[in-house]
Parts: C-alpha cells; sequence; structure tokens
C-alpha cells in the first residue's frame, strides 16, 4: 500500500522517520482521523480546517491548503483502492536537533498521511458498550488535536484492563470526554454534551449529532453535566470518528437505563447512517 510522506506517494516499506523527528521525540505536532465511506471522505473538510487550526494552536504553519492535501488524500484513496476504512495523517514541527525550543522556520514540518481498511463498528453501535470512570488528569489545551496523547493513552489501558471500551473522563465532578471520543448523556429526551471549550476535543462526529438535533427537532444543550448526572441519565453514548455513535449500556458496573440501546441513541444513529450513506 502507498502512504503520503512530503507530498510524496510511497511504498508503506519505504517510509522513514528520522529518530530527530520532533513527533517521534516530543509528540510535537498534530493529527486528525477520518473516515472514508464508499470510496469518499466523510467530513473530510472539518478534519482538515481542523487540522490546520490545531495546527495554529501550536504555532505550526502547515505548509498546504485544505484542498491541496485533500487532493493528496483523494489520490491515496485511489491508488490504496480503498472503499471503506480510515485515514491517519499528522504533521510534525519536522526535523532539527533535540531542542525544547522550536526550531526556525527553515525547518518544515514533517507531513505524513496513510490509510487503513476498517468496518463499520456496527457490533458496538448494537449492544453497547462498558466503560469506566477516570479522573481527567490531561493538560489544559484538550482542544488541540496534539499527538501527546499520554494521558488518553492511559486512561484507555485502565478501561481494557477493566474490560471495558472507554474510559469516562472527569474533571471536578464534571464529565469532560472518553480517550478517544466524545461523551453525551440524554435526559428526558435532551441531548447533553460538555461544551466545545479547551477541556474537549472539539469532535466533528460530536458537532455532526448536534447538527442532526437540530434539523430534527432533537432536543440538545451544550452545557457542562456532573458524574452524578451522567449515572441518573437514560441514556449515554459516545461519538467519534472510529466509534461513530455508540451507546454506553455500563459504567463502572452500572446499567445506563435498562442497560441496552435506547430510543433517541438509535434514532440518532439511523439519522446519522443517513449522513455517511
Ligand atoms: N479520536 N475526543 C478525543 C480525545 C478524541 O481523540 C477523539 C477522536 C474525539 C472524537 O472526535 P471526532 O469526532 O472528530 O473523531 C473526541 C480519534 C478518532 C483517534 O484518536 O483515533
Amino acid at each position: 500500500t502507498y502512504v503520503i510522506v512530503n507530498g510524496e506517494f510511497i511504498n508503506r516499506s519505504e517510509a522513514k522517520i528520522d529518530i530527530e523527528d520532533r513527533g517521534y521525540q516530543f509528540g510535537d505536532g498534530v493529527y486528525e482521523v477520518i473516515r472514508v465511506y464508499n470510496g469518499k471522505m466523510f467530513t473530510g473538510t472539518e478534519h482538515l480546517e481542523r487540522l490546520i487550526d490545531s495546527g495554529k494552536k501550536i504555532g505550526m504553519d502547515i505548509p498546504y491548503t485544505v484542498s491541496e492535501i485533500k487532493q493528496q488524500l483523494e489520490s491515496l484513496i485511489d491508488k490504496n483502492r480503498l472503499n471503506l476504512g480510515t485515514l491517519y495523517l499528522q504533521v510534525t514541527r519536522g526535523i532539527a536537533p533535540r531542542n525544547h525550543a522550536f526550531p526556525s522556520n527553515d525547518v518544515s514540518p514533517t507531513f505524513v498521511a496513510y490509510s487503513k481498511e476498517v468496518g463499520r463498528p456496527v457490533e458496538n453501535m448494537k449492544t453497547g458498550v462498558k466503560t469506566i470512570l477516570n479522573a481527567d488528569i490531561r493538560w489544559l489545551l484538550c482542544d488541540i488535536k496534539s499527538l501527546n496523547l499520554l494521558g488518553n493513552l492511559m486512561a484507555k489501558q485502565k478501561a481494557v484492563e477493566a474490560g471495558c471500551f472507554e474510559a469516562i473522563q472527569h474533571r471536578d465532578g464534571v464529565v469532560t470526554e472518553g480517550s478517544l471520543s466524545n461523551i453525551s448523556i440524554i435526559k428526558n429526551g435532551k441531548v447533553i454534551t460538555h461544551p466545545a471549550d479547551n477541556l474537549i476535543l472539539n469532535g466533528i462526529t460530536r458537532q455532526k449529532v448536534l447538527e442532526i438535533c437540530r434539523n430534527n427537532d432533537i432536543p440538545s444543550s451544550e452545557t457542562p453535566f456532573t458524574v452524578d448526572d451522567l449515572k441518573s441519565a437514560d441514556e449515554v453514548f459516545l461519538s467519534g470518528t472510529t466509534v461513530e455513535i455508540t451507546p454506553i449500556v455500563e459504567i463502572e458496573g452500572e446499567k445506563v437505563g435498562n442497560g441496552s440501546l435506547g430510543p433517541i441513541t438509535e434514532h440518532l444513529q439511523a439519522l446519522f447512517v443517513k449522513e455517511i450513506e
């Protein structure tokens, strides 16, 4: 399969990363994961705009426009004959002798993208997933899709070790997001999710869900909610590029609602599937 390294299409086995690439040494860079359905990127523009925005927030100018990256990714999809899967792309601050300070402007970013064949998470979407609660110990710029994922990795690992799929993170009693997804609760027919501030990644799927709510007269609100609200919610679901809309049926061993996919989550799933078809 082909991968893209700095605008060039090369074989996966030929891709090499320098040991002093700042992404490798410091996690100094940003990334995106984009779904491909029927050979086409889903919400590609939104993801690429966020990539450039994440770059700006860490003082890094990504040397391509949204449409230039889009063209490259479309070629990658074609060359790899990808029908259903994901694209991973990351941009690091480039290669320079190890130094915490940013290198000078003549050091150009390293841009990498590759594709992966992967099916939709249909099983989890039907049966739902189990979760744990976990203190959100991450930094205060979670709106940046940074390569620095240690906090997220440790949260996810804790969930896996408890036989669960995701960790629901909370700060001062307020639920923020998962390790790789956003979290919404449904209470009395209303979808509630954390506001898009510095404490969460403003998920593209999250934004899609809110748009679906607006267009279909489903009440929704971007309001902080507590762990207690979470535990007493009628329905809870994860949203994200890889998980789409996945119901949470258990939190710390306790059932959410009656412990199965709830009616509003199911309705949202159906409306979401219409968008990706
Ligand atoms: N994760 N929150 C976090 C911390 C995430 O890592 C992600 C996505 C999301 C959902 O965002 P979106 O709807 O734009 O995919 C929320 C990607 C898929 C990953 O790291 O694999």
